[in-house]
């Protein structure tokens, strides 16, 4: 579904993904790790079209078509989405209101489906009317990137490190969640954590270093 073939990426006159190559495909779950500062969020930018990152060299094919060029709304319609390993806080935007209004779906049955995904991540009901990741606690900002990714019903799901600052319990229900969602999309998620790679060890498994994959298998 998703092929990056030699992919060079550039942020602020640096190279910071120095020709990666990666496949992931529907109901598969492809782990990323690699130290800090290796270019995991790059590249995870760069395959959702970051405007801050500017792509030297290499594609990106989607549903077998290039999209190297295209602008991060018109990837998001054609179905991909990223969580954001540090989500950006909207004033006055209201969680309930805002997922809907994304989905174009503003009807009881949509709301019903929304609660009962945010009950799955374990976000009491007042969270749909909270401020987007206002004042939400790290863990809770973890859930509710979840709960986005399980409610836009996208087919190319992008983790970065949802699991940093969420407790064992909600770990081991984040990566059940998602063994239940690989049946409909593939997931490229990258994460630091001991217990998910544990969780995740039948799984392919990519390590970056220095911008490049230094491994990749199981
Ligand atoms: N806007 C920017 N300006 C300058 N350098 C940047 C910018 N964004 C990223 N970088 C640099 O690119 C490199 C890779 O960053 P990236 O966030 O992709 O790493 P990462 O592998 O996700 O690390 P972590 O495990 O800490 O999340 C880092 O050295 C970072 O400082
Ligand atoms: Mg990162």
């Amino acid at each position: 579904m998703l092929r990056v073939e030699d992919l060079h990426a550039w942020i602020e006159g640096k190279e910071i993904v120095k020709g990666v190559d990666l496949e992931v495909n529907k109901r598969e779950i492809v782990v990323v790790t690699g130290p800090n500062g290796s270019g995991k969020s790059t590249l995870a930018r760069t395959i959702m079209g970051d405007p801050k990152v500017e792509v030297k060299e290499g594609s990106i094919i989607f549903k077998g078509e290039d999209i190297t060029d295209l602008p991060p709304e018109e990837r998001f319609e054609r179905g991909i989405f990223l969580t954001f390993q540090v989500p950006p806080e909207f004033e006055g935007v209201k969680i309930g209101e805002f997922l809907m209004k994304v989905k174009g779906r503003e009807d009881l049955e949509t709301l019903k489906e929304l609660k009962e995904i945010f009950r799955r991540v374990g976000l009491k009901e007042e969270f749909l009317f909270r401020e987007l990741h206002r004042g939400l606690s790290g863990g809770e900002r973890k859930r509710l990137e979840l709960a986005q990714a399980l409610f836009l019903g996208k087919d190319m799901i992008i983790l970065d490190e949802i699991d940093s600052g969420v407790d064992i319990e909600s770990v081991e229900m984040m990566i059940s969640i998602l063994k239940d969602l690989k049946k409909r999309a593939g997931i490229l998620y990258i994460t630091h954590n001991p217990l998910t790679l544990k969780l995740l060890e039948d799984e392919r498994i990519i390590r970056m270093k220095e911008g490049r994959v230094v491994e990749n298998g199981r």
